[in-house]
């Protein structure tokens, strides 16, 4: 199993990382697959994203996955960021291993509950 320089970049200095002050969307994740978990803050404004951060406990891929996704939406809008798949951001990683894709869907999840969440209000 290789990772990609992409991954590697994001995992050894990821971006986002941490938890948004004043966040009104918010969703952690666990996966099935390996018990790992991830959390995604968001302070979202007029169905803008203006801040993104997250916390993952878990491998490699999910940390470059999550580090890849909140570069991907920041200052994105809500509708942008529903559209995203785990597809995207594997590409934007360069790839990953097949044993490591439900690592980025982690990152897809954690983004929809949160916006699901903020649209509950
Ligand atoms: Fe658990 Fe990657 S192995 S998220």
């Amino acid at each position: 199993m290789i990772y990609t320089d992409k991954v590697m970049e994001n995992f050894n200095n990821p971006q986002n990382m941490g938890v948004v002050e004043n966040a009104n969307a918010a969703y952690t994740v666990g996966s099935p697959e390996c018990g790992d978990i991830m959390e995604m803050t968001m302070r979202i404004e007029n169905d803008v994203i203006e801040d993104i951060k997250f916390r993952t406990f878990g491998c490699a891929a999910a940390i470059a996955s999550s580090s890849m996704a909140t570069q991907m939406l920041k200052g994105k809008s809500v509708a942008d960021a529903l559209k995203m798949t785990n597809d995207d951001v594997i590409k934007a990683l360069g790839g990953l291993p097949a044993q490591k894709i439900h690592c980025s869907v982690l990152a897809e999840e954690a983004i929809k509950g949160a916006i699901e969440n903020y649209k509950k209000g």
